[in-house]
């Protein structure tokens, strides 16, 4: 009996590996306005090791170290754009195939959606990322071939895009980091013409729009196909774009709109490739007055030397379209984005992958991923640390406090990510709080620095037009006693004016300031 189980053992990898060569194929039909898609894997099997790769609607990737165990297999898989090769596993069950990332949770600041198999038609994007989805279902894969049966056709091709020989001017826009809502954090695939309409009105109901939130965002999952010209059409969701644009407008608002460089959107819907300047236009005929622009699916078809020409392409049709429209880039941070950015027309850019409502998260990229970056950042171009998400849920108001302080220190654009409509006081009185938001929007436009870190306890200054803004942040678990000096954030007079941001209080305070700063709180003072 014992022989016989433990040869089954031994026989069971030969039987998968013979199994597991040829390609498979998993196919995900279009759901409210997405696009259907195809995913492929060609696997190529020498005993229990494997290689192959990866080609979908929207991506491609090597598959390397492939590995067979029982009906289990491991394997990396590495796309054009991504540095280091992401961890995949499937299992087989019969004849299907599921496949997904290995360790599925997303530390902070992870690779982004549409790097880290979570973009259209990428392992995992079924129904883990699909319209609104949170939950996750591993994708099915069933075998078409044993042999390499790719289709060629999968992805567009495209002459090459030439390399940047020269920047575009400034076009005078984000003089300060914008300010408005997105819809993305909260609303997901659940946007609609109706629940902007009701944010524009709540954003002005609240106080919002005099504080100084203008941009109401459109993200993701607007988009229907395009019609026989070309023309990109709206979903059943936005019945016309126009009509909107104007309501946002009679409100003393601006709308912004969410589109991408490659075939689709992250979630699926169709992007602007191959009709960038066609988009352009038509954004600009609607009234439209910003464009986030999300790199995604693009890596299925551009080069690493076509990325930056690729943002240039949209830079240059936005300019050409005849209406002033702020360009947001959001390709997580990927090749350097703050040496090009601002060249290819872009005046803000994502630096990292997708925030999410937690402390990890939001401490995680806020303090440990902006640091270096704070020579790109200026008036009209600056470094995007993602979209707040101050009242969803997911942190405490102390915590929220610290997401709210340390963005303004960072300079960082402020677009709100909470329903406007049903926020607490305590929220409102976060996002409202004038004081803070001054130190975001100071017209030197200078981003603020991290000037000491003593284990859990980090000191932040940001300079201002008169005076300097200082950020005691406790990233510990117990309160903390926290001091600094004046001298250390640069500030010269000897009794200087002391104000604390969110007590608002003006201070007694002499060379140095001591205070008791809460776990994961932060006190924010400015000092004149
Ligand atoms: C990416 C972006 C997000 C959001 C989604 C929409 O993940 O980083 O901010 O726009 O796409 O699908």
């Amino acid at each position: 009996m014992r022989t016989l189980v433990a040869s089954m053992l031994l026989l069971a990898p030969a039987l998968i590996a013979a199994d597991l060569g040829g390609t498979w194929m998993q196919e995900m039909a279009g759901r409210g306005g997405s696009q259907p898609r195809k995913t492929y894997y060609y696997f190529k099997v020498q005993g229990n090791t494997f290689t192959g790769s990866m080609v979908s609607t929207s991506d491609r990737r090597e598959v390397t170290n492939g590995k067979i165990e029982g009906d289990t297999i491991t394997f990396e898989s590495k796309g054009p754009f991504q540095d280091a090769p992401q961890q995949m596993r499937g299992t087989l069950n019969g004849e299907e195939l599921t496949i997904m990332g290995a360790g599925r949770g997303r530390g902070p600041g992870a690779p982004p959606a549409g790097m880290a198999g979570r973009g259209p038609g990428a392992p995992g994007a079924a129904a883990g990322r699909g319209p609104g989805g949170r939950g996750f279902t591993p994708p099915v894969f069933h075998k078409i071939s044993a042999e390499n049966k790719i289709p060629a056709d999968l992805l567009p091709s495209h002459k090459p895009l030439p390399p940047i020989t020269s920047a575009l001017p400034p076009n005078g826009l984000a003089k300060t980091p914008p300010m408005g809502w997105n819809s993305w954090n909260k609303f997901r695939a659940e946007v609609s013409d109706k629940n902007v309409r009701e944010m524009a009105d709540a954003i002005v109901s609240s106080g919002m729009r005099d504080a100084g939130y203008i941009y109401v965002n459109i993200d993701d999952t607007w988009e229907a196909g395009r019609d026989a010209n070309g023309n990109i059409q709206t979903n059943e969701k936005f019945p016309d774009m126009k009509a909107l644009a104007d309501y946002v407008h009679s409100k003393g608002l601006k709308l912004g709109i969410y589109s991408g460089p490659g075939p689709l959107t992250c979630a699926g819907y169709i992007a602007s490739y191959g009709h960038e300047d066609q988009d352009a236009k038509t954004y600009a005929a609607w009234g439209i007055d910003y464009l986030k622009y999300d790199w995604c699916s693009a890596s299925g078809v551009y080069t690493r030397e076509e990325h930056a020409p690729a943002y240039m392409l949209m830079g240059k049709a936005l300019r050409a379209s005849g209406r002033p429209i702020v360009y947001s880039l959001c390709q997580y941070g990927m090749l350097d984005v703050g040496e090009w950015g601002a060249k290819v027309g872009g005046n803000l850019w994502r630096t990292t992958g997708d925030i999410r409502d937690s402390w990890d998260s939001m401490s995680h990229i806020g303090f440990d991923l902006q640091p270096g970056r704070e020579k790109f950042a200026g008036p009209g171009h600056w470094n995007d640390p993602d979209m707040l998400e101050i009242g969803n849920g997911g942190m405490t108001d102390t915590e929220y406090r610290t997401h709210m302080s340390l963005w303004s220190i960072l300079a960082a654009p402020l677009l709100a990510g909470n329903d406007i409509r049903s926020m607490s006081d305590s929220i409102k009185e976060i996002l409202l709080n004038k004081e803070v938001i001054a130190v975001d929007q100071d017209k030197k436009g200078v981003q603020g620095t991290r000037v000491r870190k003593d284990g859990d306890l980090e000191v932040w200054k940001k300079p201002l037009e008169k005076g300097v803004a200082v950020g005691l942040f406790n990233r510990g678990a117990e309160t903390a006693r926290m001091s600094v000096k004046w001298s250390e954030v640069g500030v010269t007079k000897k009794n200087p004016k002391v104000r604390d941001l969110w007590a608002h209080q003006d201070l007694k305070a002499g060379g140095e300031y001591t205070v008791e700063v809460p776990s994961h709180g932060v006190v924010m003072l400015k000092v004149e």
